[in-house]
């Protein structure tokens, strides 16, 4: 897709690889409409990117709530009269191991890595496919490729953002329609994701100070601050929607050794072993 003029929606677009997106596009003169859940934030860079000469609004969202994802769309439709992106990346990582993790931690994370994605894809690509012309990035992760020990819940949703992608890749394809999906599988990368807590409903906060919890949180941390920086995915993301590429893979060793090894246990072999600070570097 030629991007320049065309307008594209970026959920989670106050921090981490949203933002960065977001001043990839700008800087590609790209329309920007940016939808967080921290309202603040996403004020303070909704100036500094008009500031810097970019075309954007903002809108309060929280892609949990489906009306909040189609009130983005319709933003998107009122300010600049059409969407041809949508970037569903919002998501949280928090607690979260396959053992003991409470159902409302479990229940909210799902509600934002999958439904967050799931309204996305409801909201945007009707209006894609009638106007013949549309890409859809998904943010999925590493983790949606093998899984790792603590991180169940996080897996668990990113193995459905990634099923979910293929899916709708194989759909559009039938449709023969122009538009495009790509999903985003980074490993670690300089965000503030290790403070997704900042978040998560105040009456879930208690649930997740369990020790193993916060064991994995602190290995979450070293793990992100060693991780490749925001900008070099925004890039990968631009990238993938100029060329209609549908893997994103900023790790792409890590990705594909993971891959091969998941194959090899598949075949007989030995059981795949997670390489947390091999998940780093690309
Ligand atoms: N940082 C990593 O190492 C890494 C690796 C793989 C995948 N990811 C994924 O990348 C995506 C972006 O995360 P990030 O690393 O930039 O983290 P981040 O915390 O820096 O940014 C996430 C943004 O999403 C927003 N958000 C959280 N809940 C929301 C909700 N309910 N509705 C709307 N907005 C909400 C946050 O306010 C924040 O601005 C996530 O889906 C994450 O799972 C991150």
């Amino acid at each position: 897709m030629e991007l320049d003029g065309k307008t594209a929606v970026i959920t989670g677009g106050a921090s981490g690889i949203g933002l960065a997106t977001a001043k990839q596009f700008a800087a590609a003169q790209v329309n920007l409409v940016l939808g967080d859940i921290e309202e603040a934030a996403l004020e303070k860079v909704v100036d500094d990117l008009r500031g810097d000469g970019a075309h954007v609004i903002g809108l309060r969202t929280d892609v949990s709530v489906e009306d909040d994802v189609i009130a983005l769309r319709d933003a998107a439709l009122a300010e600049f009269g059409a969407a041809h992106v949508v970037f569903n990346n919002a998501g949280v990582a928090a607690g979260g191991a396959a053992i003991g993790t409470p159902t409302a931690i479990w229940n909210w994370l799902l509600s934002v890595n999958l439904d967050g994605v799931i309204h996305g894809l409801n909201a945007f690509v009707p209006l894609f496919l009638e106007q013949n012309v549309g890409h859809v990035v998904n943010t999925a992760s590493l983790a949606g490729l093998g899984g790792a020990p603590g991180m169940g819940s996080y897996c668990a949703s990113k193995f459905a953002v990634v099923g979910l992608s293929e899916s709708l890749f194989q759909e559009l394809l039938l449709s023969g329609k122009d538009v495009g999906v790509s999903v985003l599988c980074p490993g670690f990368v300089k965000t503030r994701i290790h403070e997704s807590e900042r978040n998560m409903p105040n009456e879930l906060v208690s649930c997740n100070e369990d020790p193993v919890a916060r064991m994995i949180a602190e290995m979450a941390t070293t793990a992100v601050n060693a991780g490749i920086d925001a900008s070099e995915v925004a890039a990968a993301v631009e990238n993938a929607v100029r060329t209609n590429k549908f893997w994103i893979l900023p790790h792409e060793r890590s990705a594909l050794r993971t891959t091969e090894l998941r194959l090899e246990w598949m075949r007989g072999g030995p059981p795949m072993r997670f390489d947390l600070m091999g998940a780093t570097q690309p």
